[in-house]
Formats: C-alpha cells, sequence, structure tokens
C-alpha cells in the first residue's frame, strides 16, 4: 500500500477520495445501492496523484481498474466507508465523489430471504446510514482546508446544490444534472456547476479526467 509521490504542485499534500457506490446487503446475497461507475473519482485520484499528493482512494464495489500510486482502501458499506476515512484523517484535501446509499436495511439476515415467505407484498424496514461528507466538514483539528462534495441531481441542479453546500458544511460542492438522457451517469463526460461560497460557475461539458484536472488544479 505504499504509494509514491511524484513532484509537482500537491507534493506533501494528503488528499482523501470517496468513489463509487456503497453497497449495503439484505441478506448473504442481496443488496441496495446506488448507481455509480466510479469513473469520477476514481479521475480524481489519478488526477491529484499526477499533481504530486499523497492520495487515498476510498472506494467502494467498481469494474475499473486499480489506479496506480494511490493508496487504495476498497469498502462495501458506507459504515465501511466512513470507517475507512476517519482512519486515513487527517488530510489536506476531501473529496466526496461516492455515490453513497443512503439507507442500509435495518437489520441484515443471517440467511437468503426466501421469496416465498415474502409473497408479492414485501416491504424492507430501513434506516439512514451516516453522511460521510457532513461528518468530514465538521469544525475541528481534524477538517481538511478543502472539503469539497457532489451533488448528482435531477431537477433544480444549482438551487439543490447551494443547499447541500449549507446543509453539509462544505466548501465546494460540483454539481451535475444527471437526469435520463444526459449521458452523465456511467458515461464519460460530464457538465458541471461548481458551487462556492463566492459563487455558481456553469463549466463547459468536458471528459471526467478533464473535469478532475481542472478541479484539483482549481483546488
Ligand atoms: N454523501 C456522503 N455520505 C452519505 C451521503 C452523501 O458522503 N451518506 C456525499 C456524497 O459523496 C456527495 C454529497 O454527499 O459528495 C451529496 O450526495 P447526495 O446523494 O447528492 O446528497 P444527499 O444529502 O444524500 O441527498 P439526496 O440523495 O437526498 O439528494
Ligand atoms: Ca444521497
Amino acid at each position: 500500500l505504499l504509494a509514491q509521490q511524484q513532484p509537482g504542485p500537491l507534493s506533501g499534500r494528503h488528499v482523501l477520495i470517496t468513489s463509487g457506490p456503497t453497497h449495503e446487503p439484505l441478506d448473504p446475497v442481496r443488496y441496495i445501492a446506488n448507481r455509480s461507475s466510479g469513473k469520477q473519482g476514481h479521475a480524481l485520484a489519478r488526477a491529484a496523484q499526477a499533481l504530486g499528493a499523497h492520495v487515498t482512494l476510498v472506494s467502494g464495489p467498481v469494474t475499473l481498474p486499480d489506479p496506480g500510486g494511490v493508496t487504495l482502501i476498497k469498502v462495501e458499506t458506507a459504515q465501511e466507508m466512513l470507517d475507512a476515512v476517519l482512519d486515513a484523517l487527517p488530510a489536506d484535501m476531501a473529496i466526496c465523489a461516492a455515490a453513497v446509499a443512503d439507507w442500509r436495511a435495518a437489520t441484515e439476515a443471517a440467511q437468503k430471504l426466501k421469496k416465498e415467505d415474502g409473497g408479492n407484498d414485501v416491504s424492507l424496514s430501513l434506516e439512514q446510514n451516516p453522511d460521510i461528507l457532513a461528518t468530514i466538514a465538521i469544525p475541528g483539528p481534524q477538517r481538511p482546508d478543502l472539503v469539497i462534495g457532489f451533488a448528482a441531481e435531477t431537477e433544480n441542479v444549482v438551487d439543490n446544490a447551494k443547499a447541500k453546500r449549507r446543509a453539509k458544511g462544505a466548501d465546494w460542492i460540483v454539481a451535475n444534472d444527471v437526469s435520463h438522457g444526459t449521458g452523465i451517469m456511467g458515461g464519460d463526460a460530464t457538465r458541471v456547476h461548481l458551487v462556492t461560497g463566492a459563487g455558481i460557475e456553469d463549466w463547459p461539458s468536458m471528459s471526467k479526467d478533464d473535469m478532475a484536472a481542472r478541479l484539483l488544479a482549481r483546488a
């Protein structure tokens, strides 16, 4: 897990990134999850590494190749992601690009649930997962100097992102419209609005790699 560092503007800095979905088990064979390829989070990890940072990438299950030169911690659930993130602190910068499942099953069945037992009308009892971004952003000695979150929205993109920035205590929110038809979800390109304390920047459509490089350069 020893990550190599190369000289660059982020030399000597620790950048903590979350990526991918989380999987919340219902039983030994089933889970609930968000849609997430991990492409944007992994692109950010590569971009930060290329600028010389020591990168810790905490990733849920993805089918992408492991980025070289970063400390990669693979997790399944939101709780595991939070534990790994807290273990990895302190960091100079944190970027939460993971699509964390908002809920987990209130109880995980030890044995496979049988469909005969549920019939046609099954309901799940869910409880909320911890908010990793909001936890990282809590003021204190461990808080990174720059905390960046994402907001994947399907309507009122910028207004929702502004509200999330305030609610979670993040410095910046990278907002994008993931409505069906935009192709951002799972695709290689993205179009984002950067929401900072100073206002809104509308960035043009670009590859997720280019967005990562631009965000890291800006950071
Ligand atoms: N996030 C997180 N932990 C969670 C939920 C979200 O760290 N349990 C982070 C995401 O990585 C992202 C930001 O919070 O950087 C916004 O995630 P999003 O799902 O858009 O916001 P939520 O607050 O979960 O609101 P909702 O899904 O209801 O829109
Ligand atoms: Ca969510």
